[in-house]
């Protein structure tokens, strides 16, 4: 719209308004309309703490379009409320409940309250009478309760997320009627029961994450038409069964699918190498069996990989990625005999877990193309000879090493212990030499059942950190001879 430039602003507020926008003008007025501002502060009056002041700007007849959190987008009227803790700050968060006058904000089409940690009450029915809502994230607060069995009413909802409150019952099977959904997420709450079969109405999700909940029986075959999807999340509940076989439908655009710890059984199925877009797949903690599929060479873009604690078998494939990020093999029945070759020359690798993986090696052998970004290795319960002084003597950034019920033989004396370096378990291994001063700076050790030797440096660990060794002594072991 182009005004004369010249146009006094008075005249510009009282007569052009009106005319050119009868219904609604950017934020020119002055005060919010006066149900939104009775909607408003009917919700601060459910709020009984505020410690960090997040409502201390909401005060009456002031602007409240101004207010902080509060969006108007069409004209006078509000159309979000939008109020965020920090989360692991429990000063900034907000004690009380929802207040039914929210139903008051007619023009409502968001409302964001998240990681407020002390919002309780039950959900808000208010919601129902909020005839332009659209985006509703209420997470990280303690509302509980059921999920309302009417939920299918909101049909216009686009996201819906509840996550990380203390919701419990199940997922009502109206949800099937929220088909405008791209976003369901219901992880973290005491959700129990099955998923609903009506979810595969809800052909525009590309997101449901139901994990952190007691949900059970088996992951239904519903993701046929479920072909947006680009994020899974289950893990964490009472699945059993099978990986069903519609989730084949998901291959071209899935990034992420997270099944782990829940009871699910049978082969990892050969579609899964079909996931060209896949970067994330965390099946730990099932009771997975039989051997990978040779389809999984094709996984490429596979930067997380997790497949820890199942019965899987030799052989495993050798993928063709550019660089993994993360890979956790450990706990299964696997005799990779070497730390695979894809692992070693991955130029951005920072997690390496092989614990009990049938690795017979030395370990001046394996020489990883980066050491730099590596936080955690876990080479637990393996046949590795040799010493890995080398190798710390590399990772600059390193937080865990664990490598406990190995044959590596070294001077522990000759370690350089990082910064950084937080957790370390040598266990059952050759271990020789004293127990150096750099300990202290260690959360969590263990040198028990080596052959170390002399006096302890004063330590806060137990006993049972330095316990069946050769000749070490002094407190918390007994005494040293004088
Ligand atoms: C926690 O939040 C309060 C209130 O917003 C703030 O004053 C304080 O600095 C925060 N604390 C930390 C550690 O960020
Ligand atoms: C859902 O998908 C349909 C068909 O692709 C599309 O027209 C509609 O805009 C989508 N809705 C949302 C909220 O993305
Ligand atoms: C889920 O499984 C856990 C561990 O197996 C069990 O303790 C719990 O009772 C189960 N919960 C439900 C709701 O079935
Ligand atoms: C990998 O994908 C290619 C092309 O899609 C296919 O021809 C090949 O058989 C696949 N490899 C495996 C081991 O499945
Ligand atoms: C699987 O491994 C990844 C990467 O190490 C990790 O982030 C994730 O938490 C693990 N999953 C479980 C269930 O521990
Ligand atoms: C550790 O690295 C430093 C320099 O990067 C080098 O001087 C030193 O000899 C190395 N120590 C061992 C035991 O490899
Ligand atoms: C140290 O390791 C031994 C053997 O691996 C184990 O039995 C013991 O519980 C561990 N102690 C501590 C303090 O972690």
């Amino acid at each position: 719209m182009h005004f004369p430039t010249l146009l006094p602003s008075a005249l510009f507020l009282a007569f052009i308004i009106p005319i050119f926008c009868p219904f609604s003008c950017l934020r020119l007025s002055a005060a919010c309309h006066v149900d939104d501002e009775t909607g408003l502060l009917g919700f601060k009056s459910g709020i009984r703490a505020d410690p960090s002041g997040m409502l201390a700007s909401w005060k009456k007849g002031t602007e409240c379009c101004k207010w902080l959190g509060v969006t108007c987008l069409s004209g006078d009227r509000v159309t979000a409320l939008s109020l965020a803790g920090q989360p692991n700050n429990l000063t900034s968060s907000l004690t009380g409940t929802i207040s039914p006058s929210l139903s008051k904000l007619k023009y409502l089409d968001g409302l964001y309250l998240q990681d407020l940690k002390n919002l309780g009450g039950p959900f808000p029915d208010s919601l129902f009478t909020l005839p332009k809502l659209l985006f509703v994230y209420i997470e990280n607060n303690k509302l509980s309760g059921p999920i309302p069995t009417n939920i299918g009413n909101l049909i216009e909802l686009e996201a819906l997320s509840l996550q990380g409150n203390q919701f419990s019952g199940p997922i009502p099977s109206s949800i099937a009627d929220l088909t405008q959904l791209t976003q369901l997420k219901l992880g973290g709450n005491l959700l129990t029961g099955t998923i609903p079969l009506g979810i595969q109405r809800l052909r525009n999700l590309t997101l449901l994450h139901l994990e952190r909940n007691q949900l059970s029986g088996p992951i239904p075959d519903l993701f046929s038409g479920l072909s947006n999807l680009r994020s899974i999340t289950l893990s964490d509940n009472n699945f059993t069964g099978t990986i069903p076989g519609s989730i084949s439908a998901l291959a071209p655009k899935l990034a992420y699918l997270e099944l782990a710890h829940n009871s699910l059984t049978g082969k990892i199925p050969d579609f899964l190498g079909k996931f060209h877009a896949l970067d994330t797949l965390d099946l730990s903690w099932n009771h997975f069996s039989g051997t990978l599929p040779k389809s999984f060479a094709n996984l490429t873009k596979i930067f997380n990989l997790n497949l820890s604690h199942n019965k899987l078998v030799d052989p495993f494939p050798e993928l063709h990625v550019r660089g993994i990020e993360s890979l956790d093999l450990s706990y299964n029945q696997f005799h990779l005999g070497r730390i695979p070759e894809w692992v070693t020359t991955s130029p951005i690798i920072y997690s390496l877990k092989l614990a009990r993986c049938g690795i017979k090696m030395k370990l001046e052998e394996w020489k990883p193309a980066e050491t730099y970004f590596y936080d955690y290795i876990d080479l637990s319960e393996n046949q590795i000879t040799g010493s890995p002084v080398k190798l710390l003597n590399r990772t600059d950034y390193l937080v865990g090493f664990y490598a406990s019920g190995n044959k590596l033989k070294f001077n522990l004396e000759s370690i350089r212990f990082v910064k950084s370096l937080k957790h370390l378990d040598l266990s059952r291994n050759l271990v020789y030499g004293k127990v150096p001063k750099a300990i202290s700076g260690l959360s969590e050790l263990n040198v028990s059942y080596n052959h170390l030797c002399g006096q302890l440096p004063s330590t806060k660990f137990p006993a049972s950190t330095f316990a069946g060794n050769d000749c070490l002594c002094g407190s918390p072991l007994p005494k040293c001879k004088a």
